[in-house]
């Protein structure tokens, strides 16, 4: 049984008669959380026109109305589709509106890293809260990005219910890839009940980098990494590869977010055990949806 806490659940919101607008880019998450909860869904008519620009339609009344926007920006449609809905719940009168971002693209350009370049994360940070009450994220990539909103915003972890799934491994190991990924493979391990470790980078020569658990050994164990996001599958395969190299039995790969960018799945299929992320993102290997934690954090 997953233990639940809410985060945070402003005043001005009954917990009564909220409407869910069901974003193009998050259908089948907006689907599986309306079976699970008795609220009305808005559907959305999407189409493109013969240049390529999109429109979107609210095919539902709103005024007056609590709605909450459920849209993942990727790929980068979804940006568009979200700044045309949010414009459209506030051009048709929404009493207040519930942004949810499943998975919230750009995340990882959450500053300055080069002389002329955006702080992509906060453009995007702005315009949604110009027509936005509240947000909701889940595993966003940096934390930094939270601070970008001025209405009150919260940042859900999946990783209970990604730990979940991985039971069916019987895991003896739950690793991040990096340091920065300890928050999360913590509580993922707490929810378990299994041990963690994350991965420490050690150059060897000019080519190679060594990944090693800081404190634990794999030999003989059947290890599951957990990340927040599998874009090229890079990070994954090679902390894969090397853990199958230092004796680990079988390795096992779960993130929240799977963009699986190129060949990413076919990379990530050769070295792994298995491959399972949420339904952030809707795809091939969206094996654990994030409806009940919606449903938990939000009704
Ligand atoms: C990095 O800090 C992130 O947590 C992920 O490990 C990274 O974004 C995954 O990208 P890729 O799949 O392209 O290696």
């Amino acid at each position: 049984m997953l233990s639940f806490q809410k985060s945070y659940i402003p005043d001005f919101l009954s917990p009564y008669d909220r409407m869910l607008i069901e974003g193009p880019a998050s259908t089948g998450l907006t689907q599986r959380l309306s079976e699970r909860i008795d609220e009305k869904v808005i559907e959305v008519e999407r189409k493109k026109f013969p240049d390529g620009e999109i429109y979107v339609r609210l095919e539902g009344e709103v005024e007056g109305e609590d709605c909450v926007l459920i849209q993942t920006t990727y790929p980068n449609e979804g940006l568009i589709e979200l700044f045309f809905l949010l414009d459209a719940l506030r051009e048709n009168g929404a009493g207040s509106v519930t942004t949810v971002v499943p998975y919230f693209g750009y995340g990882r350009q959450d500053k300055k890293f080069e002389e002329g370049e955006p702080i992509s994360a906060r453009a995007i940070a702005r315009r949604i809260q110009l027509d936005s009450d509240l947000f909701y994220t889940v595993d966003i990539h940096s934390k930094i990005v939270m601070d970008y909103f001025d209405i009150d915003s919260v940042n859900l972890s999946a990783m209970p219910w990604l730990a979940d799934h991985a039971k069916v491994h019987e895991p003896d190991l739950l690793i991040s890839p990096d340091e920065g990924g300890i928050e999360r493979v913590k509580r993922a391990s707490q929810e378990i009940d299994v041990e963690w470790d994350y991965l420490q980078k050690k150059r060897i020569n000019g080519e190679t980098i060594e990944l090693k658990p800081k404190k634990i050994g794999v030999e003989g164990k059947v290890v599951m990494i957990l990340d927040d996001i599998i874009s090229t599958g890079g990070t994954m395969t090679e902390a894969a590869k090397q853990l199958l190299e230092q004796g680990a039995e079988e390795v096992h790969a779960g993130a929240t977010h799977g963009l699986f960018a190129e060949d990413a799945l076919e990379r990530l299929d050769n070295v792994c055990g298995s491959v399972f992320c949420t339904d952030t993102i809707e795809g091939e290997k969206s094996e654990v949806t994030i409806a009940p934690l919606l449903e938990e954090e939000l009704f």
